[in-house]
């Protein structure tokens, strides 16, 4: 495969998607060829998400906004097997995103950047399979070793949960229609300790594959600095094209 695989990473609310809008933006400004020429130029791109649109994603959309069906009902192991099926509803979406978006555009020489990927995986349910799977983030590691693709570079933005579950809560009033996912779990600041704690040690034990991003400060702030990472990463791969 040529192209290179760059995933943002992170906490809900620590402003992946503002950012990535933005440099898709920017991207698309010099393809009209309105800025100077950089290692962006000649480079064509392919923006990406995790979960996906696609028939898993949706089916993992509805079961975040519905939120946990064992609260209240169901009997032993009720809660572990919630717990399962949701990690195996993520990895299906993950399969359907390599077979028909990841891998075509990067065998296309694409440079592919998403929004969240297997790391999120790891992190995330690492976090709500402790005390029913050991080893969590080590055993979802396991599962997409043998198939799947590793990214070549990953940009973690990293925050304090507080504050990005105040983000959280302003992006629901700024736009309501927008279904709060699961704030009884995902966003609840404890639970997103785990999964930032999760992320932090993903990076130091890669630290050749992950780059941090400080994502407390402003938008334009994160943004500079994003793409100055983004730059980095082009030069450095710039044989892969
Ligand atoms: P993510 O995709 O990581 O969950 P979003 O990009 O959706 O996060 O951002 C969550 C909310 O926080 C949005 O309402 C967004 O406008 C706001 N936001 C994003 N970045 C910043 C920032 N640097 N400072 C303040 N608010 C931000
Ligand atoms: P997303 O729509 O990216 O949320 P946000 O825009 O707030 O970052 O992801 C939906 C939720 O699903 C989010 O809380 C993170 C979670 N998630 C997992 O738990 N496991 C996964 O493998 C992925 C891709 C997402």
């Amino acid at each position: 495969m040529r192209g290179i695989l760059i995933t943002f990473e992170g906490i809900d609310g620590s402003g992946k998607s503002t950012t990535i809008a933005e440099i898709a933006r920017r991207i698309g400004e010099e393809e009209r060829g309105d800025e100077e020429r950089t290692p962006f130029a000649g480079r064509r791109f392919h923006f990406t998400a995790e979960p996906t649109g696609g028939e898993e994603g949706r089916l993992i959309r509805e079961m975040l906004r519905k939120g946990p069906k064992t609260a209240n009902v169901g009997g032993p192991g009720a809660r572990e097997a919630e717990q399962l099926e949701e990690l195996f509803l993520f990895m299906a979406d993950h399969a359907r995103h390599l077979k028909e978006t990841v891998i075509p555009a990067l065998e296309r020489g694409r440079v592919v950047i998403s929004d969240r990927y297997s790391d999120s995986r790891i992190a995330y349910q690492g976090a709500t399979l402790r005390g029913i799977i050991p080893q969590p983030m080590k055993w979802v590691r396991e599962l997409h070793r043998p198939w799947s693709v590793v990214p070549d570079k990953t940009i973690l933005f990293s925050i304090d949960p507080a504050q990005a579950v105040l983000r959280c809560r302003s992006r629901e009033e700024v736009s309501p229609s927008r279904m709060p996912k699961s704030p009884e779990k995902f966003e609840r600041e404890a639970f997103l300790q785990e999964v930032a704690a999760n992320f932090e040690a993903m990076a130091r034990s890669e630290p050749g594959r992950f780059v941090i991003i400080d994502a407390a400060r402003s938008k334009a702030e994160i943004l500079e600095e994003t793409m100055e990472a983004l730059t980095e990463i082009l030069e450095e791969t710039k044989t892969n094209v």
